[in-house]
């Protein structure tokens, strides 16, 4: 049973892009893994510098995860900032971490080069993740691609601790699924918030049928044969349809006949019915935000226990414990 940790942000509304690359995973894991699941507000500052806005981001988040499934009974499940370990331990990372190692950071790079002008924290956003994986001994780190270098990096700070003070970290290695292929947004290219292009885990039964008709497509004529490798409507209506409709809507495709406004109909219907035995849960959560602060109240408590006994070992270690 390995101890599996990954973080999500609370920058936004989540959506099928989230739901499918981070937490469907995890929430299947907790069933035979050692599961660290959490909703990473401090990262999420480095973006949304709105204390209202960040406030709902993270109860929205919360919301979701319990109604999709995740069980806190078995797993550790609480909001970064609910354990402040984190935030000295990456203080006293931060001073093992060289500068050269995070200028290298790709997703700093792109940030900059998009034109935001990096704070600290951007700058600093690895070596607050190291924090989040080192504090819980994490073995494996299910992420993205785009997260597979803040990994490597934890791995460097992690190796050379160990190396100056002795065996201290577990060193964790990423985890990536390559299967779970591109899942595209609105307009083709991947989901995310920054582009807009979104379709939210639940959205209303309107905005849902709304959004999907938005979605591009090429504009091959109803009667003629459609490329389904190169749609993006294919690739969504994959993530949700058995095999045996997957290979008929197909066998559609190469045949002609099927236009792209019936397929989007279909795909509507498809993520409705998904995820509508969530819905009920979400809207009784919604209504009742005292019992999910509880929720979360009573997962700090139990995730604090495991972060302060990494904690202070290593602050014997470094020399911050003195008497
Ligand atoms: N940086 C990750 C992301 O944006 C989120 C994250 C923060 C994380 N801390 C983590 C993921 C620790 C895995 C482990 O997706």
């Amino acid at each position: 049973m390995a101890r599996i940790l990954s973080g999500i942000q609370p920058s936004g509304t989540l959506h099928l892009g989230n739901y499918f690359a981070m937490m469907k995973r995890m929430i299947e894991f907790q069933h035979e893994h050692e599961l660290f699941c959490f909703i990473v507000n401090y990262h999420a500052m480095t973006s949304v510098q709105d204390g209202d806005l960040l406030r709902k981001n993270t109860m929205d988040a919360a919301m979701d995860f319990l109604a999709l499934g995740l069980d806190p009974e078995k797993c550790f499940f609480w909001v970064q900032s609910d354990v402040p370990e984190v935030a000295e331990l990456t203080w006293i990372l931060g001073c093992h971490t060289s500068m050269g190692l995070l200028e290298r950071s790709h997703s700093y790079k792109d940030k900059t080069a998009r034109g935001l002008t990096p704070s600290c924290g951007l700058f600093t956003y690895p070596v607050l993740m190291a924090a989040d994986i080192l504090l819980y001994q994490a073995k494996l780190i299910p992420v993205g691609k785009d997260q597979k270098q803040h990994v490597e990096i934890t791995r460097d700070i992690a190796l050379r601790f160990n190396g100056t003070y002795g065996e201290t970290f577990v060193v964790p290695e990423p985890l990536i699924a390559d299967e779970i292929a591109l899942i595209p947004g609105l307009d083709g290219q991947k989901m995310s918030k920054s582009y807009g292009n979104t379709i939210n885990i639940f959205e209303t039964e309107k905005e849902l049928k709304k959004k999907v008709m938005r979605i591009v497509t090429d504009s091959t004529p109803v009667d003629e044969p459609k490329n389904p490798d190169t749609c993006s409507l294919f690739a969504l209506y994959r993530l949700f349809a058995s095999d045996e409709k997957l290979e008929d809507l197909r066998g559609r495709y190469l045949a002609g006949g099927t236009g792209y406004g019936d397929v989007k109909k279909e795909l509507f219907g498809l993520i409705w019915e998904y995820f509508s035995p969530f819905r009920d849960r979400r809207e009784r959560l919604a209504g009742d935000p005292a019992a999910v602060a509880a929720i979360l109240a009573g997962g700090a408590e139990k995730t604090r226990t495991v972060a302060a006994i990494t904690l202070d070992d290593v602050k014997r270690k470094v020399g911050l414990r003195y008497r």
